[in-house]
This record gives C-alpha cells, sequence and structure tokens, in this order.
C-alpha cells in the first residue's frame, strides 16, 4: 500500500464557491475538524487578498498542529512575505506559490513570454525557500499547457527548492486516461523530478475531479488536492469524500492509503454545510440523504438478506450511524445533549441552552424529532452566533381574496424595529418587510423549500440565495412553518453578508 498525501483546500478553492465565505472563527473551526479528520496538509487561504484571510491564516497555524498548514501566494515578492508571515507559526508551515502556465494564460491574462514565467517562478519559489522550508509549486492551467514548456518549468522551479509540485487541471477540462498520461510524461520528461513529490489538483467541470485524480495516482501522483463536499471554484474541486472513499473501497485495484479518518467524513461534510449553509444534495455520494437509501422493493429485499448485494461500504464505515432513536419531549436535556454528542454537533454551554429551549418547541410542535431535525436546528442556531439582525415576532395575512401582507418586527444592534410590508405573496410579503427594516437592497437568486423529515408535521428547510452588492449570500432556516423558515432564511443570509462579506 502506498500512502496517498491529502491536501485538503477547502478554506481556500472551497472558500472560492460563489457564497461560501466563512467568518475567522468559522474557518478556524473547520481546520479544528480537517485535522481530526486526518488531513495532511491545510491549505488554509490567500493572505494577501484581504486582511480577513491573512488572521484567518494565522489563526489557524497557531491552532491546528498536526497537519501542515499552507497558505496560497502568486509568484510574486508581496504575496509570497505575507503568506511566509501569516502560516510562521504553524508547527509545519508551507507557502504555495503558482503562476499560470498555458499559452492562453500567459498571453491574455499575465501579458508575459514564457521565459519571464519561468524567470518569475523561480524567483517566487528561491524567496520562499528563504522564508520557510516547504514550497509547492504549481503552473496554473498546467492541463493546457505545453508539455515541454511545462516540463522545463517544474525542472527550474524544483532546481530553486520546490518540493511539491502541484498539477492542476484549473478549468477541469482533462479525461481521465490522458490526464494519467499527461501526470506520466511530466514524471518521465522532468530530470530531477526524484527531488519532488506530483501533486494534482482536478476541477469537476466535466464532473471528471475525482476519475482525474485516481488516474494521476494511478501514474505517479503522491498528493491529492480535495475539498469537503467537493465544494469550490465554478462546479467545484475533487470531493475528499469521494475519493478516500474510492481508495478505501476499490482497495483490490488501487493499493493506496491515506491517513483519513472515514468515520469522520459524515461530521466534517456536516459542518461544512451548517457553516456555509449550502445543503448537500441527496443524491451526493457518501454524504447525501439518500446515499445509503434503498427505494426499491427488490433493493430493500436484497439488503435485508444480505447487505452487500447492493451496498458496496456501510454507512458506518463513513460515520453514519444507522440509527432509529427518535427524541421527544420527555428525552430530557440529559438525552438530548447526548444525541447531539453521537452525532458529532458540537455547540458550547451558552448554545445548548438555546437550542434546548428550541428542541422543547419543536417537539410540542412535532411529537418525533428525528435527526435530520437535530442538524436543522443545530444549523439555525450556529448561525444565529453572526446576528446583527433577530427577527422576533412576524404576522401574516394572507388567502385567495386578500392582499398578502406581511409584519416583522427585528431587533438590531439593541433597537427594535417594525415594518409591514405587501407581496405577491406571503413569503415576498415577509421578505419585503424585512428590506424595508434593513434597508438592504437584495436580489432574490435562489429559493429551495425541502421536508426535513417525512410526514406532514415535518420541519420545512429553507434555503435562499441573495445577491447583495455583487456578492453572493447564502442562509437556511427551518421549521414546521414554511413561512417562519424562510424569514429565518432571509435575516440569516442577511447576517452572513453583514459578518463575513461586508466585513
Ligand atoms: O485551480 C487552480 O489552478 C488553482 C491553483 C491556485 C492551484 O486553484
Ligand atoms: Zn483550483
Amino acid at each position: 500500500m502506498e500512502r496517498i498525501y491529502t491536501f485538503d483546500t477547502t478554506l481556500r478553492d472551497g472558500e472560492q464557491s460563489p457564497g461560501a465565505s466563512m467568518s475567522i472563527e468559522q474557518k478556524n473551526e473547520m481546520a479544528i475538524q480537517l485535522a481530526h479528520l486526518g488531513v495532511d496538509i491545510i491549505e488554509a487561504g490567500f493572505p494577501v487578498s484581504s486582511p480577513h484571510q491573512f488572521k484567518a491564516c494565522q489563526l489557524i497555524a497557531q491552532n491546528v498542529k498536526d497537519p501542515a498548514i499552507a497558505a496560497l501566494a502568486r509568484a510574486v515578492e508581496k504575496d509570497i512575505t505575507i503568506a511566509a508571515d501569516a502560516v510562521s507559526k504553524a508547527v509545519h508551515p508551507r507557502i504555495h506559490t503558482f503562476i499560470a502556465s498555458s499559452a492562453i494564460h500567459m498571453e491574455y491574462k499575465l501579458k508575459k513570454d514564457p521565459d519571464t514565467v519561468i524567470e518569475m517562478a523561480v524567483k517566487a519559489v528561491t524567496l520562499a525557500r528563504n522564508l520557510l522550508p516547504e514550497v509547492e509549486f504549481s503552473p496554473e492551467d498546467a492541463t493546457r499547457s505545453e508539455l515541454s514548456f511545462l516540463c522545463r518549468l517544474v525542472e527550474a522551479v524544483i532546481d530553486a527548492g520546490a518540493t511539491i509540485i502541484n498539477i492542476p487541471d484549473t478549468v477541469g477540462y482533462a479525461v481521465p486516461e490522458e490526464f494519467g498520461t499527461f501526470i506520466r510524461n511530466i514524471m518521465n520528461g522532468v530530470n530531477n523530478m526524484d527531488k519532488a513529490i506530483i501533486s494534482v489538483h482536478c476541477h469537476n467541470d466535466l464532473g471528471l475531479a475525482v476519475a482525474n485524480t485516481l488516474s494521476a495516482i494511478n501514474n505517479g501522483a503522491r498528493q491529492v488536492e480535495v475539498t469537503i463536499n467537493g465544494i469550490g471554484e465554478r462546479a467545484g474541486n475533487a470531493s475528499l469524500e469521494e475519493l478516500v472513499m474510492a481508495l478505501h473501497v476499490r482497495k483490490d485495484i488501487l493499493p493506496y492509503t491515506t491517513k483519513v479518518n472515514s468515520r469522520q467524513i459524515f461530521n466534517t461534510s456536516r459542518l461544512l454545510s451548517n457553516i456555509i449553509g449550502f445543503p448537500i444534495p441527496r443524491n451526493k455520494p457518501i454524504v447525501g440523504d439518500n446515499a445509503f437509501a434503498h427505494e426499491s422493493g427488490i433493493h430493500q429485499d436484497g439488503v435485508l438478506k444480505f447487505r452487500e448485494t447492493y451496498e458496496i461500504m456501510t454507512p458506518e464505515s463513513v460515520g453514519r450511524e444507522a440509527s432509529n432513536i427518535v427524541l421527544g419531549r420527555h428525552s430530557g436535556m440529559h438525552g438530548f445533549k447526548k444525541r447531539l454528542t453521537e452525532l458529532g454537533l458540537k455547540v458550547n454551554k451558552e448554545e445548548m441552552g438555546k437550542l434546548y429551549q428550541r428542541f422543547l418547541d419543536l417537539s410540542d410542535r412535532k411529537k418525533e424529532v428525528y435527526d435530520q431535525d437535530l442538524f436543522a436546528l443545530v444549523s439555525v442556531e450556529l448561525g444565529r452566533q453572526y446576528a446583527t439582525y433577530a427577527l422576533t415576532y412576524f404576522n401574516i395575512i394572507s388567502g385567495n381574496v386578500s392582499v398578502p401582507t406581511a409584519t416583522v418586527r427585528i431587533e438590531t444592534q439593541g433597537e427594535v424595529k417594525e415594518e409591514a410590508a405587501t407581496g405577491d405573496g406571503p413569503i415576498d410579503a415577509v421578505f419585503n418587510a424585512i428590506d424595508r427594516v434593513t434597508g438592504i437592497q437584495t436580489k432574490l437568486d435562489e429559493y429551495i423549500v425541502h421536508a426535513v423529515t417525512p410526514g406532514r408535521q415535518a420541519m420545512g428547510e429553507v434555503s435562499v440565495q441573495l445577491t447583495i452588492d455583487g456578492k453572493t449570500a447564502i442562509g437556511r432556516g427551518s421549521s414546521t412553518d414554511i413561512i417562519e423558515a424562510s424569514a429565518q432564511a432571509y435575516v440569516n443570509a442577511l447576517n452572513r453578508y453583514e459578518a463575513v462579506l461586508n466585513s
């Protein structure tokens, strides 16, 4: 079994997904969980891009001891010195510097000729190596670069001290066999390749990121750049959970291991989804609600007779306990706390008190409280931490002959404000009334509602995506009343905007 190093870029490339911005504390919380999951390297951010990014990298470098902590830097002096400064307190700091190597990027974006690009890359790696012991270099858009130029560039940066060469499929253009051959050709075409390891960083524009990564491993790559839930620029990056489980399930033909504790996968995926407010698609491999659900009678019958007839891995192996535990009002604080801990839902003492109260309210409205309800409750409660606005009251008048009208009361910075508005329907009216209170111009790009559990008493979970000032803000809310869930989701998106995007 050969060891594959997992480089998690959820906090850098992942955070580049529209709407996935995290506060400094949220990034730190995520980094602690990634360390618990067992990744080898955490790319904590792009420090030169903002003081927020710098501080997040600094905090993670100070707090998270086991994985190496990497910071991204363009191949320019300012980026590199700032990146080195941001992660210098880490036990294993790393600078990840990059410059584009494809003709199209060099000509139109950088406006530099190939020799200048090599010069800049060598200068950047030399500087980085003078500041920190470990340097990773990426030729951006490598898969659309000319092979002989790429090999020349890679050889030069290895000579300058880079020990990790990351080959990004920046635009998700490669297909598996071609990408594997490309990696093999780089390994064979670079004279000093024995002084560095090859990493790959695949984007998912054609849905091939994990397949391309596996093909690269088979051809010599030993570091993989991945994200939780596959989040990342555009269609995202190779998903950590899919890659790790592919290696695990198919070890018969993929003789490679990682240090990832697969039983932490589900908790990590949920934590990220709660933090950034992105719901996990039901059919998402490994972590989606349906990933282990068997619907057809033939499948159910097969699984009951012998699980492996239709299951290639167990839910337990990715940390999804097969549970039929249902809580209710009589479960008490102890039972409630115990179940949250079993589900890996971490909340502090203060949040616990508020959450328990919400749990009691919910169990009054809905007799049986399932795990999915608890995930939704915690997600909403964590969202309240960033509360510039708190919805304390709403009232709706609606019907098939009346004009839908909403009144809302919102607490903001110690002041209580009340407004009323009409709309095309009760949800539009409530959003209009909230807009009147906040004075923020929003555009609603997406509105999704789904029932968290089966049955007519189920909680509805609402997810909204807004554009505010050209930035994407995502919010989530849940309640047995979908108008309340919608109002919560809308306020949650505004709070995220205030706390992260507008900071
Ligand atoms: O996709 C890409 O090329 C990147 C690089 C910065 C590695 O994210
Ligand atoms: Zn990328």
